[in-house]
């Protein structure tokens, strides 16, 4: 149980340590724009293995690959339509993972055993050039879960990632400090491997980004969304395993309160236009929902670690980014 090292001065020479580290099997927790990655070199089996160990989390369940550019993208996909094409040429380097069929560099340890990869291109910094480095020595991709034990809520800063792995990692591994993430809810993931996008987990690329970029309609939930038309219920799909779609996840210690009054020594998460009750602890007063997105992990921790009990969120509504926010704090209310 010995913490790893953090790096913050993100200089050239660091980010060739950190990707030599990952050539020699480590691992690299790393900023992103949606949130911290715990990475491991995407070909190397035992590397992966310690993701898994160090989140606890079921080893059956897929990783996303993390590459530079998304010319980087045939390497890890057999097949790539052309709406999925459209798609990363809109919105990468970006907050969006793309399912696709895998191709022989995308073993099993990655899949979960499936015959798809999620493959994502992030646009951070700090993240493309520990990427670009890594990919100079061979690398072919950064395998990366958001860096949190499994079931809890993604890290949205370095110092979280230390509360949340610091005990877990090796005291070689590294954890890089590239500030707060900018979008601060996981990827929007797309599985291209049908006829028309089907989102798998909503985020800051939204439904409609997807039409418009695309042209073609789209599934999330198993409706049918056509771009302003509404909805059409069909039958799901065979079901993937995407562990971020488990109906408890992204969950706190405390208890979450889904649109209720909060009362006295309950923590209160809600857009700035709605008013403190007296004696109720304010976590964050977010003006805009992109805020809300950006500011919401900070708050379920704070609350955390400020020992409430219950936490009560106002849930902000309508389209966009509000989507994702809704999706998460849905599966944080229904508990560990
Ligand atoms: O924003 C993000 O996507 C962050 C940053 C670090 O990139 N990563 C992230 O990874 O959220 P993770 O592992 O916490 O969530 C990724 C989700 C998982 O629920 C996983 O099951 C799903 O993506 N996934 C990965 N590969 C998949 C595949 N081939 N088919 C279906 N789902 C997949
Ligand atoms: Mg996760």
């Amino acid at each position: 149980m010995t913490p790893s090292q953090f790096v913050s001065q993100c200089t050239a020479s660091a980010m060739s340590d950190a990707a030599k580290l990952l050539h020699d099997g480590g691992l690299v927790a790393f900023p992103t724009e949606t949130v911290y990655g715990l990475g491991a070199d995407a070909c190397n089996d035992q590397a992966v293995a310690k993701i898994y160990e160090v989140k606890g989390r079921p080893s059956d369940h897929p990783l996303i690959v993390h590459v530079s550019s998304m010319n980087h993208l045939g390497q890890w996909a057999s097949e790539i339509p052309d709406f999925a094409i459209k798609l990363a040429r809109d919105f990468w380097p970006g907050p969006m993972t793309l399912i696709l069929k895998r191709s022989e560099f995308a073993k099993d340890f990655i899949t979960g055993g499936q015959d798809t990869v999620g493959v994502r291109v992030p646009n951070h910094v700090v993240a493309l050039a520990l990427l670009e480095a890594a990919e100079q020595i061979g690398i072919k991709g950064i395998a990366a879960p958001s860096a949190n034990r499994f079931g809890h809520v993604s890290p949205t800063s370095a110092a979280a990632v230390q509360a949340e792995l610091g005990a877990f990692m090796n005291e070689t591994d590294l954890v890089l400090d590239g500030g707060s993430c900018a979008v601060g809810v996981e990827s929007t993931i797309i599985d291209c491997t049908g006829d028309i996008p089907r989102v798998l987990r909503p985020g800051a690329i939204t439904d409609e980004m997807i039409v418009e970029s695309t042209g073609l309609k789209i599934f999330r939930n198993d409706r049918f969304i056509d771009g302003g038309e509404g909805f059409v219920f069909v039958q799901p799909k065979e079901e993937i395993r995407v562990s971020g779609s488990l109906e408890n996840h992204y969950s706190p210690d405390a208890t979450v309160i889904l649109d209720q009054q909060p009362t006295v020594g309950q923590g209160f998460i809600a857009l700035a236009s709605i008013a403190t009750p007296e004696g109720v602890i304010r976590l964050a007063a977010p003006t805009t929902n992109e805020e809300f997105a950006q500011h919401l992990y900070t708050a379920l921790r704070e609350g955390d670690n400020q020992g409430l009990q219950q936490i009560v969120v106002v849930q902000p509504e309508g389209s966009g980014i509000a989507v994702a926010v809704r999706d998460r704090l849905s599966r944080a209310a229904n508990g560990r």
